[in-house]
């Protein structure tokens, strides 16, 4: 199979769909890898470290889109890229259909199959796909965190650790799920003092017994996260209600309960932010302050550390793409209902149903264009 990997063109992307890693791979089972010219530079990957690894250097995005069967992505395609889909082509990217109909018409009149990143799972029910940047995302927050917690950043000028006598921050994390674990795991091995609340006792058993020593855990309740807020330097949203917007567990009257220069890190902010005050920042500007409490916002946090972030996603979604590259897509839907779970949209048809619903789109079963 021929597979292409373009450059990200979506503003302060800088990840890329292949590594020079996954493109050796790919080559060494007898397939054409082609890479538009400076695609890894983000990640700090060149030209060369492709060439090494037997991948073709093509100088446009339009090159990369007329001579591959299968294009491998990051972020998904933006109106110029979605023109130059064609019928049969298979594309193996994010894609997030449901709240864009412009991508999702564009995506069906190509002709196209579409298999979403999003959407692909696993044995355990959840996503793999996903989980890396939850894993980024969720190191990252303490990190941030800890940063605008200094005093020249409006914070309250705490150190994470603390020093002998003094004691450390105190850390409280909603939501302990992917992100949430992560990042109380990191805050913790900061030397912080950190509290986890969830609404999963499941969740929170698993807490106890693997990080007992290293983390609190606490049933999420309004008044429990009413109490720990008073007294934390550092609050971190991680909440996740699929399908939903994220709901909102601090309220702005609850800010001036909160200590001067403590800081909100709400991770959720992709689903609309778990504090009322959150409102999505950038990288190039993401913290601000209400009533004396600092935010950090950033909805694409993996982005800060691009080439961390791409070698991960690329270590989940490379078994899937050597799958879909070996066998083609429908025999390798046929083996792995997980990665079935991903197809989207097939020559004109919408196939997943939480998008159709979303959009009010016909849709038809996987298992029934799989059989086409
Ligand atoms: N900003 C970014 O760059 C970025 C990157 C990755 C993920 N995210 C977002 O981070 C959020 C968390 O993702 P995840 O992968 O950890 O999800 P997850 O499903 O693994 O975990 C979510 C957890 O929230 C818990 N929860 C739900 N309601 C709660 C409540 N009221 N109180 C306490 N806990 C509650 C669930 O029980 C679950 O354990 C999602 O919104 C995700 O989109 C953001």
């Amino acid at each position: 199979m021929k597979i292409g990997c373009p450059k990200e063109i979506k503003p302060q992307e800088f990840r890329v769909g292949m590594t020079p890693n996954a493109a050796q791979e790919a080559v060494a089972r007898g397939h054409e890898v082609i890479i538009e010219t400076g695609a890894g530079l983000g990640s700090g990957f060149d030209n060369a470290d492709y060439v090494a690894a037997g991948a073709q250097i093509v100088d446009t995005a339009a090159e990369v889109f007329a001579t591959a069967d299968m294009i491998v992505k990051v972020k998904e395609p933006q109106a110029g890229e979605r023109k130059m889909l064609r019928e049969g082509q298979l594309l193996f990217t994010y894609l997030h259909l449901a709240p864009d109909p412009d991508q999702t018409h564009d995506l069906l009149s190509s002709g196209c199959t579409a298999i979403a990143y999003e959407t692909v799972t696993d044995a355990s029910g959840g996503l793999p796909l996903l989980a890396p940047m939850s894993e980024v995302a969720g190191r990252l927050a303490p990190q941030v965190g800890s940063w605008t917690l200094q005093k020249a950043n409006g914070g309250r000028g705490v150190l994470m650790g603390g020093v002998p006598g003094v004691g450390p921050a105190k850390v409280v994390v909603i939501g302990g799920g992917v992100v949430g674990t992560h990042a109380a795991k990191i805050a913790a091995g900061m030397g912080a003092d950190v509290t986890v609340l969830d609404r999963s006792l499941p969740r929170l058993r698993y807490l106890d017994d693997v990080f007992g020593g290293q983390f609190k855990n606490q049933y999420s309740t309004a008044g429990a996260t009413a109490e720990l807020i008073q007294t934390a330097d550092m609050v971190i949203g991680a909440v996740l209600i699929p399908g939903a917007a994220a709901p909102k567990l601090i309220t702005r009257a609850q800010l001036s309960t909160m200590k001067p220069g403590a800081v909100l890190v709400d991770v959720a902010i992709d689903q609309g932010g778990c504090f009322e005050t959150s409102k999505a920042t950038t990288h190039a500007d993401p913290i601000y302050e209400v009533d004396g409490v600092m935010h950090y916002c950033v909805a694409n946090m993996p982005g800060a550390v691009a080439r961390t972030s791409t070698i991960a996603l690329g270590n989940a979604t490379m078994p899937f793409m050597l799958a879909l590259a070996d066998k083609g897509w429908k025999q390798a839907c046929q083996d792995d209902p997980h990665l079935m779970a991903g197809l989207n949209v097939h020559a004109g048809q919408l196939t997943y149903y939480a998008v159709g619903k979303a959009l009010g789109i016909d849709v038809v079963s996987p298992n029934v264009v799989i059989k086409a």
